[in-house]
This record gives C-alpha cells, structure tokens and sequence, in this order.
C-alpha cells in the first residue's frame, strides 16, 4: 500500500526513524534494500550548515539515494529555510523539522522539543521552510514537553496550518527521554485532529506491533527506530505481516554474519577505515544480540582496531551459535 506526504509518493507506509548516530548512508542503505519506504538521515544542525561546517556537510551524504528525508533542527526560522534549499539542493526529497529531541545540549537553545513550548515559533519556522523549498515539509514532535505543555494536538494543527505535508509524532514526552511506554493515544488525537496524514512512532518492535499501531491509532504510516537496530530485517518482516498477518521467521546466524559484514563494506565505503572501524563495533553489540557467546563476542570488539579485526569478529560470529529466545 502506498503513502503520500504532499506530492511525493512511497511504495510502503513503513518509515525508518531518524537517529543521531546511527541511520547514516550505509544504515539507510540497508533499511531501504529491506523495504522502507522512506529513511531519514541523523539530525543535521541548520546553523552549522549554512556555515559550512565540514563535520555537519558530512551528514549530508545523499548524493542519488531516493526517497530521502533530511532532517535539520534549528530555532531560526530563516537560518533553517536556508538550510532547507541546501539540503534540497542536495537531492533531499522530504525536509524534516526536528521537534522532539529532548537532549538538554538541544533544548537550551530553544530547538528541538523546546519548539513544543513555543508553537508560535515552530509555525513561524515550518512556514519559513515551507515557503523556501517545493518539496514537502515535515515535523516530527513527541507528545509533548510535560505534562503541563501544549501537547502534539496543538503543535500538530500549527504545523499544519503553516504548510507541513505530514507529521510524525512519538508518544513520549520531553520528560521522559526514552523511558516507559509511547503513549499511542496521543497518535491516535493528532490523527483525528489535523487534515495531514500522521506518522505513528514509539515502541513498534514487530510486525504485530506496526498493524496494532496503524489499527488502534488511524495513523497513515508507521516510523520505526531502535528496533531496527542490528535488525534492517525489521522493514522486510513489517510488510511482509501487513500484507499477510505472519510474522517471517528471525534471520539465521548465516544471515546475521552477511548482513554485519554487508554493513561493514558499506561502512568502509562511505566513511574510510579508521571511523568504519569505531562505528561497526556499536553495530556489531546489536548484531549479535541474543546469540549464544554473545557476551563473549562483545567483550572483544574494544579490541578491534582494524578492517581485519572487525572482519575477523563477524566471521566469528558464525560460530557464536544460534539464537537465543526472543531476538
Ligand atoms: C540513539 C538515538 C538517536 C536518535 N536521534 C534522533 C534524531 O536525530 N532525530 C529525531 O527526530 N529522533 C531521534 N531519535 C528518536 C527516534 O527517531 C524515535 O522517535 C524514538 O527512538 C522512538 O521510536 P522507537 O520506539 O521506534 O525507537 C533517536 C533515538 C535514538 C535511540
């Protein structure tokens, strides 16, 4: 079933979650060839951007990779239109607003979830971007700032009234980061508040959870993050139980090995040894969760300091046996 945000069409409804981090290229690169229907870059300072900083103009690696959503934060409504062109001009085909990151380094400057708290502003910035660039414009926000806030429901009709395409909401408050249960209901309000299509995000971890989602909340699409993590199977096993209500079964330790290893040539690929290096030993603690001798494994990737270390890990993941219950 497709998805359409403004004028752009998706071949799926299942969307990969921005996170800092982690979704770079060769993350996405996966998530896409498992069949999400649109993936999302980390988050990319506006300011930073439009200053030419060498660090943040590497987030922007998007050169011929569609569908792409970038995702900017910012608190300036003309410092983030133009960072919004040149993320178009970049190829970007959604831009994405970042108004639902609850890091204190964030919120102190008036940006992230601080927009929450002043949807004068977030609507003055999504009419801003809106008005700057001719792709669709999103915002993705949490439930809201605490309990004591005007919440999604609000943010949600202002983003829309200024120009955004859709919205994406996870049913958390600032408050409290990543911790409890995502509020569903908060999905399930700004649906039936704003004339946009909703993105539902928090706490979809299996196909079973991605049609409860889309079921109980009436959000058009679902936005999947930490599941994905050491998993791009995830994408693949969502359609595959919304197209049939069956779960495909969990990848075997084969498929895990070539997978890590895909991942890391990626890596190397697109970031060189020394960082393809660093970054794959986080990956690899997700990759090999729940295997037998995990713990083991694990407890050696501090030690893998080259491209023939790493490689050397992964092989011996292959032996690390099969799955535990539960991955
Ligand atoms: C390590 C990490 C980094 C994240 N970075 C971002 C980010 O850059 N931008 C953003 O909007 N959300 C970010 N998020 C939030 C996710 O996009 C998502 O909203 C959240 O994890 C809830 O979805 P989930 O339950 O499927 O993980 C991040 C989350 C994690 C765990």
């Amino acid at each position: 079933m497709t998805f359409k945000i403004g004028r752009l069409t998706l071949a799926n409804r299942v969307v990969a979650a921005p996170m800092a981090g982690i979704t770079d290229r060769a993350f996405r690169d996966l998530a896409r060839e498992m069949g999400a229907g649109l993936t999302c870059t980390e988050m990319i300072s506006a300011q930073a951007l439009i200053h030419g900083s060498r660090k943040t103009a590497w987030l922007l690696d998007i050169a011929g990779e569609h569908p792409i959503s970038v995702q900017l934060f910012g608190s300036d409504p003309l410092v983030l239109a133009r960072a919004a062109q040149m993320v178009v001009d970049a190829g970007a085909d959604v831009v994405d607003l970042n108004m639902g990151c609850p890091t204190p380094k964030i919120v102190k400057h008036g940006e992230g979830c601080a927009l929450m708290r002043d949807p004068q502003r977030a609507g003055e910035i999504v009419a801003a971007v809106a008005a700057a660039v001719s792709v669709p414009v999103t915002v993705k926000m949490r439930k809201g700032w605490d309990e004591g806030y005007p919440d999604a429901v609000v943010l949600a009709r202002v983003a829309a009234a200024a120009g955004a395409a859709a919205v994406t909401v996870h049913g958390r408050l600032r408050a409290e980061f990543f911790s409890g249960q995502a509020d569903w209901n908060i999905i399930r309000a700004v649906k039936n508040a704003v004339p946009i299509p909703v993105i539902g995000n928090g706490d979809v971890r299996s196909g079973k959870d991605a049609a409860r989602m889309l079921d109980v909340t009436g959000c058009d699409a679902v936005m999947i993050g930490r599941a994905a993590r050491g998993n791009p199977w995830i994408f693949r096993n969502v359609l595959h139980y919304l197209e049939t209500g069956q779960e495909l079964p969990p990848p075997t330790p084969d498929e895990r090995v070539a997978m890590a290893f895909r991942h890391f040539d990626l890596l190397l690929r697109y970031k060189g040894e020394a960082k393809a290096v660093l970054e794959m030993r986080k990956h690899l603690a997700w990759y090999t969760r729940g295997l037998r001798g995990a713990a083991r494994l694990r407890a050696r990737l501090h030690t893998a300091d080259s491209a023939a270390a790493v490689r050397a890990l992964i092989a011996g993941m292959a032996s690390a046996g099969q799955p535990e219950e539960g991955f």
